[in-house]
């Protein structure tokens, strides 16, 4: 069992937990991600780990309240425990040695953007942070980016706090006028998408995260099946990090929406989250 520590609602639906969880802790890495199970009976899912303390062994996961599961999971509370966490698992993001690196969060994927800003932060990366959200309302973690990069700038599709625009944006605009040799990208997969086309041009190394359809999160079951530089890769062993410029967007938006009519049965979840 894996007892809840820390709660904070980051927006109306995004929610920060910092769970006790000493032996994952341990060993994981950035862009390493973990699966919970709130119950025995509960579904497995995947997220990634957005902040860790190895010496006070908990790990921080940042989940938007969407699914069945993740609206269950936003109504435990500090002192509640978790059944399963098991971790960590995926392949830590391969950072090499950048000397100037910019790293992209678009909404939610800020979560998982900021454990790489901090990673390459701490290594004494020039660090530029560019941070997306739909609208004021929504802007997560703005503090917490802040205290971990050079240069942050935050965007709103609609105007109503930073840059108006889209993230892509301020980055043509950054990469016109310096040099860069690693930009980080996690966020919507249109986002990745469009990231990638704009750094390819200047052939900047662009590592992408990938949150395909996954179940048992080992490399068994082929849910995580993405096609990358024309070959099959599986996110959850392989990934979920994966060179942007190789990766086949349009096929993963394509499985990604293979259930998007049973998640939008909100009605039957209800009966059972207030059951
Ligand atoms: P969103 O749709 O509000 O987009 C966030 C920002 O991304 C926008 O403000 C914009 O700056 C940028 N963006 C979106 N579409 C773009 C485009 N076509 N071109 C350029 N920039 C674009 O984000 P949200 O609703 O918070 O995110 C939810 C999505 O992110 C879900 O689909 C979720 O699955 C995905 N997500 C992915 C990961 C990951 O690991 N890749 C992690 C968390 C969430
Ligand atoms: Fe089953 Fe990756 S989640 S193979």
């Amino acid at each position: 069992m894996f007892e809840i520590l820390e709660k904070k609602q980051l927006n109306e639906q995004v929610t920060a937990m910092t769970i006790s969880a000493p032996f994952v802790a341990k060993k994981v890495k950035p862009g390493q991600f973990v699966i919970i199970r709130i119950d025995e009976k509960g579904e497995r899912v995947p997220l990634t780990v957005a902040d860790f303390d190895s010496n006070k062994g908990t790990l921080t996961i940042i989940f938007q309240a969407v699914g069945f599961t993740t609206k269950k999971l936003a109504t435990l509370n500090k002192g509640d425990f978790i059944t399963d966490c098991v971790g960590p698992l995926g392949q830590p993001t391969e950072f090499k040695a950048p000397q100037k690196a910019i790293v992209i969060g678009g909404g939610v994927g800020c979560a998982i953007a900021y454990p790489q800003a901090k990673a390459l932060h701490n290594m004494g990366v020039d660090t530029t942070v560019i941070a997306g959200f739909r609208n004021r309302d929504i802007v997560i973690l703005e503090e917490e980016m802040r205290n971990v990069s050079d240069s942050y700038f935050v965007t709103t599709d609609d105007g109503s706090y930073g840059r108006k625009g889209f993230v892509t944006d301020v980055l043509k605009e950054l990469i016109e006028k310096d040099t860069y040799d690693l930009v980080i990208a996690i966020g919507p997969i249109p986002m990745m998408k469009f990231v990638s086309k704009a750094t390819e041009q200047q052939a900047i190394r662009t590592i992408v995260s990938l949150n395909p359809i996954m179940i048992d999160g080992t490399g068994m079951c082929g849910g995580c099946r993405v096609k990358v530089g024309g070959e099959v890769k599986f996110a959850c062993v392989d990934g979920p990090d994966f060179d942007g410029h190789q990766v086949d967007y349009d096929e993963l938006m394509r499985r990604n929406g293979l259930y998007r009519e049973e998640e939008a049965h909100a009605c039957r979840m209800e009966g059972v989250l207030n059951g």
